[in-house]
């Protein structure tokens, strides 16, 4: 019981399936409050079905999830005061102002005039969408909409927070803005903060990574101790012609097939790089060594890259920005 009170988010034998389809497998995680915790996962992995296990919105077929001590499926609504979500999908009002989004929300969750006041003006200052209050949201860019998803999710004071891919498809530096926003409130409120990501260097700022593949959890751990159990270096390489990629592949079969024709071979030793570099150096179009990184740690558990997940990611955020 103490270990559930304790926790930020608590789960416990989550499975859940779709028409008889397994998108969660037994999962079980502990995120301690005040941490934050990144999910990374190829597309399909159970990301969002976790998620929206999470906010109350799926009921899992079996397993027991708290959010700071409280069991969402018994208490949903008091579970729902406790966090701040932010959906995969855009889900502002875009007819509406800044303000209209932020006060209805204000409402919904029963604060007073008096805080909504308060609390409108600061989260619009965080975000720095002050000068914006009054225009309505479908005047606003994808990374001026994100900004204000994030300061509704923190609109009523949460102690957790909930991000499903907050930052895809926005450029670089809006990126950083909004983890420096995030980074200001964990430090100041101890704010929990659970999020998905494809982006490495987020996850590499997060307190834990937790890599999720097929419905299952594969490794959950702080992103130096994930670099130094699974972070081995690895070989990209483009074989000249089909019979380099045979001989290679039956040298070490074990080879990731990766985008554009490329493999990916793990470094076991120095040894093994210099046979491969001296006996298919000539017969390769291309070769990168990657350093250990989350980058190879994520290959590694996934098989696949993360690289990849962005290109192929048929929810991107870029795509849904166009249709508005
Ligand atoms: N509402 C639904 N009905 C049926 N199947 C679903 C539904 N939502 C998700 N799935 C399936 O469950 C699995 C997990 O999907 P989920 O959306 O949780 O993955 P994800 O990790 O968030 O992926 P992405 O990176 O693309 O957002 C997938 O096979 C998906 O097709
Ligand atoms: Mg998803």
């Amino acid at each position: 019981m103490d270990n559930i009170e304790r926790s930020g988010i608590l789960l416990a034998g989550i499975s859940h399936a779709y028409s008889g389809r397994k998108a969660l497998d037994n999962v079980s995680l502990a995120l301690p409050l005040g941490q934050s915790m990144a999910l990374l996962g190829p597309n399909g992995a159970g990301k969002s079905t976790l998620l929206n296990i999470l906010c109350g919105l799926v009921k899992p077929d079996k397993g027991n999830a708290y959010l700071a001590g409280v069991d969402i499926s018994r208490h949903s609504d008091i579970a729902r005061r406790q966090m701040g979500v932010v959906f995969q999908d855009d889900s502002l009002d875009d007819r509406l102002s800044a303000w209209e989004n932020l006060e209805f929300h204000g409402l919904v969750y029963g604060m007073d005039r008096k805080s909504r006041a308060r609390r409108i003006d600061e989260v619009l200052e965080l975000v720095e969408l002050t000068e914006w209050a009054e225009n309505p949201v479908r005047s606003f860019s994808g990374g001026m909409k994100r900004r204000l998803e994030i300061a509704r999710a923190l609109m009523h004071e949460p102690k957790i927070l909930i991000l499903d891919e907050p930052t895809v498809g926005l450029d670089a530096q809006t990126r950083a803005k909004i983890w420096s926003y995030l980074n200001q409130q964990r430090r100041d409120h101890a704010l929990t903060v659970f999020v998905t990501t494809h982006y490495i260097e987020e996850a590499e700022s997060c307190d834990l990574i937790c890599v999720i593949d097929k419905g299952i959890i594969q490794a959950t751990d702080s992103p130096s101790a994930l670099k130094s159990r699974f972070g081995k270096g690895i070989v990209r390489c483009l074989p000249r012609d089909s019979e380099t990629r045979r001989r290679l592949l039956a040298k070490w079969p074990a080879a990731q097939q990766l985008a554009d024709d490329r493999l990916g071979i793990t470094i076991e030793s120095k040894a093994m790089l210099d046979d491969l570099l001296i006996e298919f150096g000539a017969a390769l179009k291309e070769i990168q060594i990657d350093e250990p990184s989350l980058e190879t740690v994520f290959l590694a558990i996934t098989g696949k890259e993360m690289r990849e997940r962005e290109e192929i990611n048929p929810k991107g955020r870029a795509k849904r920005n166009k249709r508005i």
